[in-house]
């Protein structure tokens, strides 16, 4: 069979979820306690994909290359490849080119989820002539993606951008399947209005040069996950299918109840009541007397006493001593929320970082 190869991206500024991303790249963010980008690379891996290339940002690319290596211990072969601040995705697309050589291959942004992943995508492209295949989803608020015009054959013959008049609810979904003439393409594509190289324009570009260009509607949600609320609700989807085990440790009347992961060398107190869906990594302590309620990732080494936690993300290494409830939050790496109640004078300390949301 033909070989392919995958392409990750893993640039952009991510400057809707900073402060998160001023320490790392947004596709590192955990999703049920694992980096959004490994989805995709472990997507690309069920695919039969075993060399892929990840096209690394500005934004601490060192910590993706720690956290990837040579991609042995995910089962795959990972190249890096630099594009440093973002010029767009077309631009991150072209810069794998003497990578890609003659292969077909895939493009997967590394900040989007398939329920589903991509053989089935895959497996059409390999059968098929085409030149290219986008992947689309039917949604709610076309005008906010790029949206996909049809014609009576179910061909697309047109890619719009945020349509203020869309033709269909099929968006464009972050997974793009070519043959090496994209990078003609890509070659003759001027920056847009925003100074980016947009794939939307590659696409087209495909098919204004008479090239076929076939689409998938794909089956189980898809998420984009640009915001802090689509990072939850990413966050929730994943966390609705997780397995059940517990490999921690339950003290004295702890209840564990619905779908819920617990690491190893983690110690849920007495008085602690943990109903899933819920995940929480190694070495981590609960209680006593602590909630963790639906849909909330707890990452390792995390102290959570007394309190309750709902519908967040705690990534890591994080102390929580508060006693109140903390809903719909993502708290990132090494934070440390603590009461204020023996303190004098009384009142919210706030140590904060640049570009914080916070909501009191
Ligand atoms: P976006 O979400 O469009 O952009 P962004 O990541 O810079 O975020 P924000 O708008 O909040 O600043 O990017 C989509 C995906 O493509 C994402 O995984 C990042 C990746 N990307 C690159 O790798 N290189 C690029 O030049 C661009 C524009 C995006």
């Amino acid at each position: 069979m033909r070989s392919m190869k995958g392409v990750i991206l893993h640039g952009g500024r991510g400057t809707r979820l900073r402060p998160l991303t001023h320490t790392g790249p947004k596709q590192l963010i955990p999703i049920a306690n694992k980096p959004m980008s490994q989805y995709a690379l472990e997507d690309l891996r069920e695919a039969g994909i075993r060399d892929i290339a990840i096209v690394l940002g500005d934004v601490t690319p060192e910590k993706v290359i720690e956290y990837y290596g040579d991609g042995s211990n995910f089962g795959v072969r990972v190249t890096y490849i630099r594009q440093g601040e973002p010029k767009g995705i077309a631009q991150a697309v072209g810069l794998a080119q003497d990578y890609v050589g003659d292969d077909l291959f895939v493009v997967y942004l590394g900040d989007n989820l398939l329920r589903d992943g991509i053989r089935n995508l895959v497996e059409d492209f390999r059968g098929s002539n085409a030149a290219g295949q986008i992947a689309l989803c039917h949604v709610k608020n076309p005008e906010a993606f790029g949206v996909a015009e049809l014609n009576r054959e179910g061909r697309v013959v047109r890619l719009i951008e945020k349509p203020k008049a869309p033709p269909s609810d099929l968006a464009l979904v972050g997974v793009y399947m070519f043959r090496s003439m994209i990078f003609d393409v890509i070659d003759r594509l001027r920056p847009s209005e925003r100074g980016e190289l947009e794939i939307t324009e590659a696409v087209q570009g495909l098919m204004d040069m008479g090239y076929e260009v076939a689409s998938h509607v794909v089956s189980g949600w898809w998420k984009d996950t640009g915001k802090p609320e689509d990072i939850l609700e990413a966050n929730q989807l994943v966390l609705s299918d997780i397995r059940p085990i517990n490999r921690g440790r339950l003290e004295g009347d702890a209840i564990v109840t619905g779908k819920v992961s617990i690491d190893e060398g983690t110690v849920i107190g007495t008085g602690c009541t943990i109903r899933g869906p819920v995940i929480i990594g190694k070495n981590c302590k609960l209680g006593p007397e602590t909630y963790v309620g639906p849909y909330s990732s707890v990452g390792d080494d995390v102290s959570i006493r007394g309190g309750e936690i709902e519908n967040s993300i705690i990534v890591g290494d994080t102390v929580i001593e508060c006693g109140k409830r903390i809903v719909n939050s993502l708290i990132g790496r090494n934070s440390r929320i603590v009461s204020a109640d023996m303190n004098l004078p009384k009142g919210y300390k706030l140590i904060l970082g640049e570009n914080t949301f916070i909501s009191i």
